[in-house]
């Protein structure tokens, strides 16, 4: 809490602008996280540890449709009071703005955003190419939509809430901005080849949120903005390309989501910009 005579030192348009951050801080003790893609698989294990490990974190989900996911609506009634659930499709930027709002009005900030929403593959309409021969426009425009631009606009949108106290606690000296990549994504890592769409999404996010990683720092916003790789990870993503996955490298979702908030929790402000696999460890571009 500011000091009476600090706020009294303050031109009067700054501490108009800190009287309503405190205020509206002032009713939520911990930190604020946002869960962007939060319907299933490990966007909606995230919110389920975020709310279980920390008793005063609250949470905000975003999925497409609220009202068709059992699992957050199965979280809401444990945690009624921590967990907001608003619509976002990534591909719908006025969605994204309503939630940018709505999050600014009953919280004032936010500590940790974190962007899980992705696609692979849908049936009839995107596969996975395995050769050049098979590579759509359409599969191609669809999987950056999704994929690469939908995450960076959430971003883009969230900015002006992004506060520091990332992680489960308060403490930190930075807000922590963590996208969902892919190890595909890397191009210093592609030796098979293959699954062209999605994995030059992931590039495009890559490069993407470097960017942007960039301009926090020149800007001195305290903000760290990474990347991450789950893991092969046991969801309905993987679920059709799993028969050649060793058993003892199929993550479960609950061991994924802790491996990933581990690192979220230990992000430091020089790791912004970063790209860091499930067990800690940097991925090359
Ligand atoms: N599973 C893996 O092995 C693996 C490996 C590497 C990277 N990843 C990445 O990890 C992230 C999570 O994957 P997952 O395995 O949890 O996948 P998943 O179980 O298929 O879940 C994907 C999520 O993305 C959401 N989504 C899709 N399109 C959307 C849109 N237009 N707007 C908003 N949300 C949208 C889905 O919502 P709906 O329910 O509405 O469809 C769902 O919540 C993805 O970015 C993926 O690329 C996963």
């Amino acid at each position: 809490m500011l000091r009476y005579h600090a706020l009294m030192a303050m031109p009067s348009r700054l501490l108009s602008v800190t009287r309503t951050l405190c205020s509206a801080a002032l009713k939520f003790d911990g930190a604020v996280s946002m869960v962007q893609g939060a319907s299933r698989g490990i966007g909606l294990e995230f919110v389920k540890q975020l709310l279980e490990n920390n008793d005063k974190g609250h949470v905000v989900a975003t999925c497409r449709n609220p009202n068709g996911s059992t699992g957050l609506i199965n979280l809401k009634d444990r945690f009624a009071e921590r967990l907001s659930i608003l619509q976002l499709d990534v591909t719908m930027e006025n969605s994204i703005e309503a939630t940018a709002r709505s999050i600014k009005e009953t919280y004032g900030r936010l500590n940790l955003l974190i962007n899980a929403s992705g696609i692979l593959s849908i049936p009839e309409v995107l596969q996975p190419e395995t050769t050049l021969s098979k590579v759509e426009k359409s599969s191609l425009m669809l999987a950056y939509e999704v994929n690469a631009v939908g995450p960076i606009l959430v971003i883009k949108h969230m900015w002006p809430l992004l506060k520091v106290g990332g992680g489960y606690g308060t403490e930190k000296d930075v807000a922590v901005v963590a996208s969902l990549s892919a190890r595909v994504g890397s191009i210093g890592d592609n030796r098979l080849g293959g699954w062209h769409s999605y994995r030059s999404s992931k590039t495009a996010l890559n490069q993407l949120t470097k960017t942007i990683s960039v301009e926090f720092a020149r800007k001195k916003d305290p903000i760290a903005c990474i990347l991450l790789h789950p893991g092969t990870v046991d969801t309905d993503l993987s679920r059709p390309y799993q028969r050649n996955v060793p058993q003892d490298k199929l993550f479960t979702k609950e061991f994924s989501a802790q491996k990933l908030l581990s690192t979220i929790n230990n992000v430091k402000r020089h790791d912004n910009g970063k790209f860091f696999a499930w067990d800690g460890q940097e991925i090359p571009w």
